[in-house]
């Protein structure tokens, strides 16, 4: 890598009193070239110059308390050690640096950090350690060589965030710290720790002890239970931990959606008082917090008494996001409410009842933050939006005079696959920040990464967090250039080694192979990301083993029905959750014609005519490529073979999720050829081929075979699956067009 690249254009006009001798032109080796996120300033003067056997801490009178507690708790650990023969470390309280600046200079005498702030001064030591060869930071160096070098750093956004969703999955103390020292690592400051949800209430809140008795636990679909919550003293515990480590919590305590534990705990909180158990799938939820009724309101207040006492950020986030209006329409106090104080709609209502929350909140000397719905129907003063759905809500809050934080789904979402959102894309996200009109009485904040747990329990969030995390590290620090992307894959190579030292359990950085599918069915496989190798077989259903299993790139001859199943190597490391490709290999591949006549949707085609006869079947992911949808609409393909062929039956996959507005079809037709001639429809109904019992209300996402039995010799059919209509009265959407999606017709 090239040294003079890292010398970035920005400098701060700062002088140094430290002497150190001429850079020299010569790029050299050494660790301070892989700083992760990158300085802004970086010289390098000379090679592996002081050497260092520990260091002699000596600080201003204002830090000297936490520099004590930094060398207890953490720092102690990683530095060198030794009490003989120590080396100056310097700090300099410098009032004149921007917030959270620092100068980092390695001269021969010793190591000095100048910083105005004590954030300043810290990044400036995490620089130090990421200079420090990797056996410090499993407590083993003795001796280290530092090269001699001048840092002059400082981050573009004081907003540098991370959301930890503790509820869909509960979170234990000992992960959430793991992650704050990763933040801590990566010079990010801000953990959004999302404390109360649907599934589960996870903060213990004195006045009100159901909500943790009841609200933390949920009987899942198996009959386990699963559940957890914070104590109060777990909570503080966590707090200081976080500020011994630059980071800051901030506590979202959810309303008035997104409340369904809480109404489990409280059912007298929600409008009609029904008893509900904590729910044990995904989705939004009608039930609601109530917002006429003035108990509701003191509940939310004197829970948010209890809350500010615990976190002394100045922020509380509020939630906003998701509170469907159903139930508000038909409550007579709400609809009271929205009387008395003349309001025009639900929306006004939701924009009032977060009026009085933010209201107490300030008597706290808090200020709210909420998810960009909280514009819908006017914004409190003085409240900051975090702009989620896209940043036109963030923009409109910035423009409207609100401090706006960014983290849109499109780069933000690392619970979403890396196939929505891999390394590259996370590292564009600097352009979306830049794409902020500068010129607003509102102020851009900064940005987070949003890790939300329905599908990660709490094994499973550093593959996703990480390396994705790394890179918004260098984003949010605004170091990041898409043009030296390059450059920083090579830094995060070097770093891996630092993240395995901590016991990171990152993920990937891409979708590790492509597959692509040709002839009747050859299934082809290849590593598609730098340290990538492994094997790929077929795995008939039925649990039968392949009969080969072929190193990466590899093709693989499918014959029936089952999967494709990988196995992945990445650093030495075997994935727990390798790709798997469902795939099918049957007649229809053989069609000659194939022909729909509906209009597949724009966002799910799903390959088009042939994509129903490609041998690739969606998974589990409706989003993965190989779902074709039409929303209000039937589907219907034609078919035809070049000869005469026996049909037994044929298989049709459709997705059942009816909160996203997916529904099974209604009924299914089959009219088949001999000649051009139509020798017989038949007609498939639910309750013949039992898929209705498959349509429970806010049924899990799932795919569903139905298997129509055919019996024929023909040369070719036409089926048509129909649209099961608008969204019926029970749900929230109803009257809206509901849609079909469908992956494969196997024919056997
Ligand atoms: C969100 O993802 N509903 C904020
Ligand atoms: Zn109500």
């Amino acid at each position: 890598m090239n040294f003079r690249s890292l010398i970035l254009l920005l400098p701060l006009p700062i002088l140094c009193t430290c002497t150190s001798p001429d850079p020299v032109a010569k790029p050299i080796a050494g660790s301070v070239e892989n700083l992760l996120p990158a300085p802004r300033n970086l010289q390098i003067f000379s090679e592996d110059s002081l050497v260092v056997e520990g260091f002699e801490w000596q600080a201003p009178a204002e830090w000297s308390d936490l520099m004590e507690r930094w060398q207890n708790d953490w720092a102690g650990n990683i530095f060198p050690k030794s009490l003989e023969n120590r080396t100056p470390l310097h700090f300099h309280l410098k009032p004149e640096l921007p917030e959270e600046a620092y100068v980092l200079e390695v001269g021969t005498d010793g190591v000095t950090i100048e910083a105005g702030d004590a954030e300043g001064a810290f990044w400036g030591l995490v620089s130090l350690r990421q200079m420090l060869p990797i056996t410090c930071e499993t407590g083993t160096c003795e001796t280290v060589k530092l090269p001699l070098v001048r840092i002059t750093d400082s981050p573009s956004y004081p907003h540098r965030g991370l959301l930890l969703d503790a509820c869909r999955h509960f979170q234990p103390i000992d992960r959430v710290k793991h992650l704050i020292d990763q933040l801590a690592l990566h010079k990010m400051n801000v953990l959004h720790w999302h404390l109360t949800e649907d599934q589960g209430w996870r903060i213990e809140i004195d006045a009100y002890p159901r909500l943790t008795e009841v609200g933390a636990w949920r009987t899942e679909k198996d009959s386990t239970q699963h559940g957890g919550f914070y104590t109060k003293a777990e909570i503080r515990d966590v707090v200081d931990y976080a500020a011994l480590r630059g980071v800051e919590i901030i506590p979202e305590i959810e309303l008035p959606g997104h409340s369904r534990a809480a109404i489990a705990a409280y059912p007298w909180l929600s409008c009609t008082g029904d008893a509900l158990p904590v729910p044990n799938d995904w989705g939004v939820f009608k039930d609601i917090y109530c917002a006429g009724n003035d108990s509701t309101l003191a509940f939310l207040k004197t829970v948010l008494d209890e809350v500010v006492e615990l976190f002394p950020s100045r922020f509380v986030h509020i939630g906003g996001d998701e509170a469907p209006k159903v139930r508000w329409s038909e409550c007579e106090k709400c609809q009271t409410r929205i009387a008395h104080h003349h309001l025009h709609s639900e929306h006004d209502l939701q924009s009032w009842f977060i009026g009085e929350i933010g209201a107490h909140l300030a008597t706290h000397g808090k200020t709210l933050i909420g998810w960009d719905e909280i514009l819908e129907g006017g914004i409190p003063a003085g409240a900051t939006v975090q702009s989620w759905r896209g940043v036109d809500g963030g923009i409109q809050a910035l423009r409207e005079g609100h401090d706006a934080i960014f983290s849109p789904t499109s780069h933000c979402y690392f619970d979403y696959p890396l196939e929505a959102t891999d390394l590259a894309e996370v590292y564009t996200f600097g352009t979306v920040l830049a794409s902020a009109p500068r010129d607003t009485p509102g102020r851009l904040l900064g940005g987070e990464c949003n890790m939300w747990t329905e599908h990660a329990p709490a094994h499973l969030v550093d593959s996703k967090v990480f390396p994705r995390l790394c890179a918004m590290s260098e984003v949010l620090w605004g170091t990041a250039d898409t043009a030296r992307y390059p450059e920083f894959l090579e830094r995060l190579d070097a770093h891996y080694a630092r993240l395995d030292a901590q016991n990171v359990d990152y993920g990937l950085e891409t979708v590790p192979v492509t597959a692509s599918t040709s002839g009747t069915l050859q299934f082809h496989v290849a590593p598609a990301m730098r340290g990538v190798s492994g094997s790929a077989g077929f795995y008939p259903r039925g649990g039968a083993r392949p009969d080969t299993i072929l190193d990466l790139p590899a093709t693989i001859s499918v014959d029936g029905i089952g999967e494709v199943r990988t196995e992945i190597v990445h650093r030495g490391r075997i994935l727990a959750d390798p790709e798997r490709f469902p795939v099918a290999n049957h007649k229809g591949l053989q069609a000659s014609e194939v022909q729909i006549t509906h209009t597949p949707s724009p966002f799910y085609p799903g390959g088009g005519e042939r994509g129903l006869v490609d041998g690739w079947r969606g998974s589990q992911d409706f989003r993965d490529g190989h779902w074709q949808a039409s929303q209000g609409d039937n589907m219907r393909v034609n078919m035809y073979w070049p000869e005469r062929i026996a049909i037994d039956s044929i298989t049709v996959q459709f997705y059942l999720y009816q909160d996203a507005w997916i529904f099974l079809p209604d009924q299914i037709d089959l009219a088949y050829y001999v000649e051009s001639d139509v020798i017989e429809v038949i007609e498939f109904r639910p309750e013949d081929l039992g898929w209705r019992d498959v349509r429970a209300p806010n049924d899990a996402q799932a795919p569903i075979e139905i298997t129509l039995p055919v019996g024929v010799f023909t040369d070719g059919f036409w089926l048509e699956a129909h649209n099961s209509g608008p969204c019926p009265g029970w749900h929230d959407a109803a009257t809206e067009p509901t849609w079909l999606f469908l992956d494969e017709l196997i024919i056997h």
